[in-house]
């Protein structure tokens, strides 16, 4: 109570009898006085930490694009909301939802905090929507890389393959003006990593045999979409988290039906058209692409014109026309030329 002014606690009396946690900070956000349930819940007494910065509280799991728009916010007199994960005095987490009004007295500006605890994510750190999707990106890439470990090519052919999906989608995105959503297009990012983990049941004998596959060998190697699909299933089996959920089926469609053709002449349904799902027939070129300008084994590396000519030539018949058109733009302004 020493420094603080009477007159000012007047002023928010009513804000801190609520029953949420309550501080209010002066325009250089140190802290003016905190209610008595903020003393509860933090373990921080007020004499303790009065004229002390707002900021004593603050940890890393706050992710800094929630500091960056409160900052923009605050600073244009604007009232701002969003979620915090600061750390008790005895040193826990605490995840909650704050609205922040700036309040304008005697000519001073004041900030006051309303805390409400978020109780569903006392359970677990607060993850951001970008951490969440660098996570999954990062545990399915380990996946995919450790499911084909056998091929010492196919790590840069995933990563090159994933790399050129982003800039696909994207780019067919902008294009058609199709106003996909960043979670959707993430989760096809993140799943085009995956496509051939079936590929890893197949006997090496078979997988990267020189030369023409006897029928019985291509049946074999023509169920990797199958097989992939049930790794996949057992993968997720395991990982049971919710964060996971939505990832599944983009997944799961880009292993299955990245061998299906626009005409119905792929594998393994003869699916056509747009009954093949969008993920997969973005896969499909992006695929085929890196395949055939990478050196493999039995095979020299194509020129980017020649295989750009290739996949023109199957537009309509092996791809998706729309999206042909929207890779060969990434051709056209040299997007590709870092991927040969
Ligand atoms: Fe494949
Ligand atoms: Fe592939």
């Amino acid at each position: 109570m020493n420094n603080r002014d009477e007159s000012l606690v007047r002023h928010f009396n009513q804000l801190l009898t609520l029953a949420d946690a309550v501080i209010v900070t002066d325009s250089t956000h140190r802290i003016c006085f905190v209610n008595d349930v903020y003393e509860q819940i933090t373990g921080y007494k007020e004499k303790d930490i009065i004229g002390k910065k707002a900021g004593i509280l603050k940890t890393k799991l706050t992710p800094v694009e929630t500091y960056i728009q409160m900052k923009a916010s605050l600073e244009n007199r604007q009232p701002w909301s969003g979620v915090f994960t600061n750390r008790k005095a005895c040193g826990e987490l605490w995840h909650s939802s704050i609205t922040i009004t700036p309040y304008v007295i005697d000519d001073k500006v004041y900030f006051a905090g309303i805390f409400r605890v978020l109780e569903d994510l006392e359970r677990g750190h607060y993850l951001d929507e970008k951490r969440v999707r660098q996570l999954q990106g990062s545990l399915l890439k380990v996946l995919a890389i450790s499911c084909e470990i056998r091929d010492p090519g196919i790590e840069n052919h995933l990563i090159r393959v994933q790399n050129l999906t982003e800039l696909l989608v994207e780019r067919h995105n902008e294009r058609i003006d199709s106003q996909l959503d960043y979670h959707y297009t993430s989760q096809i990012v993140n799943a085009s990593i995956m496509h051939d983990i079936g590929k890893s049941a197949i006997p090496e004998g078979i997988l990267y045999k020189p030369g023409s596959l006897a029928p019985y060998e291509r049946i074999i190697i023509e169920m990797h979409p199958q097989i992939g699909v049930d790794i996949l299933t057992k993968i997720y089996g395991e990982l049971d988290d919710e964060l996971f959920e939505n990832e599944f089926s983009v997944a799961k469609n880009v292993i299955l039906y990245h061998h299906e053709k626009w005409n119905g002449e792929g594998y393994p349904f003869h699916l056509a058209g747009e009954s093949i799902p969008f993920e997969a027939r973005i896969v499909s070129v992006v695929d085929v692409y890196d395949a055939l300008t990478t050196k493999r084994p039995y095979k020299e590396k194509w020129t980017q014109k020649a295989a750009i000519e290739l996949i023109v030539e199957h537009s309509g018949k092996h791809f998706d026309p729309a999206i042909v058109e929207s890779f060969i733009t990434l051709y056209e302004d040299g997007s590709l030329d870092t991927y040969g």
